[in-house]
């Protein structure tokens, strides 16, 4: 069954008729031709599809289109467009830092720590958080937990905790 919908992706209204059966990283991707969210394992294994949908994080692969009718849905690729010539905080970061090798997970992960950091923010704990009355305090073992479901496997975990520390604010 086809059904008409309407994404806003990275600030642009796109209408699209997708299959109910079609991921929104399918339409994304095959349909609206946006390939900024990448697909790794498509089983919500990898993080290589995430997108901010709604201003949250969110896995695209396991996410029906015809659910999100609506949805504002920011890439990667909008993150720099939203800050005109200048790149994110987080993407400028990544690079500063060697955040990546093949680049393949990198929106994913990109778009997972502006979440994540906003999450914090708003003071959600995560496993690691010990004392779930304080504020969170983003240690180098909250990021890693926080960025768990985001998979590298080029490796550069290394780069990418130091990217997402500095752009907390935290130097050490
Ligand atoms: Fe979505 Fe791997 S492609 S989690
Ligand atoms: Fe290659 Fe992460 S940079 S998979």
């Amino acid at each position: 069954m086809d059904v008409p919908i309407t994404l806003r992706v990275d600030g642009r209204d796109c209408d699209v008729t997708v299959d109910t059966r079609t991921t929104l990283l399918d339409a994304l991707r095959e349909r609206l031709g946006v390939t900024s969210p990448k697909k790794g394992c498509d089983h919500g294994q990898c993080g290589s599809c995430t997108v901010l949908l709604d201003g949250r994080r969110h896995l695209t692969c396991l996410a029906l289109a015809v659910a999100y009718d609506g949805a504002d849905i920011t890439t990667a690729s909008g993150l720099a467009e939203a800050d005109q010539d200048a790149l994110h905080p987080v993407q400028q970061a990544f690079l500063d830092h060697d955040g990546y090798q093949c680049g393949y997970c990198t929106p994913g992960q990109v778009c997972s720590a502006v979440g994540m950091l906003e999450e914090v923010k708003e003071g959600h704990p995560s496993q690691a958080t010990a004392d779930l009355e304080a504020e969170p305090e983003l240690t180098d073992d909250e990021i890693r937990e926080r960025m768990s479901g985001n998979l590298c496997r080029c490796g550069a975990y290394v780069g990418i905790l130091d990217a997402i520390r500095e752009t907390s604010g935290r130097t050490s």
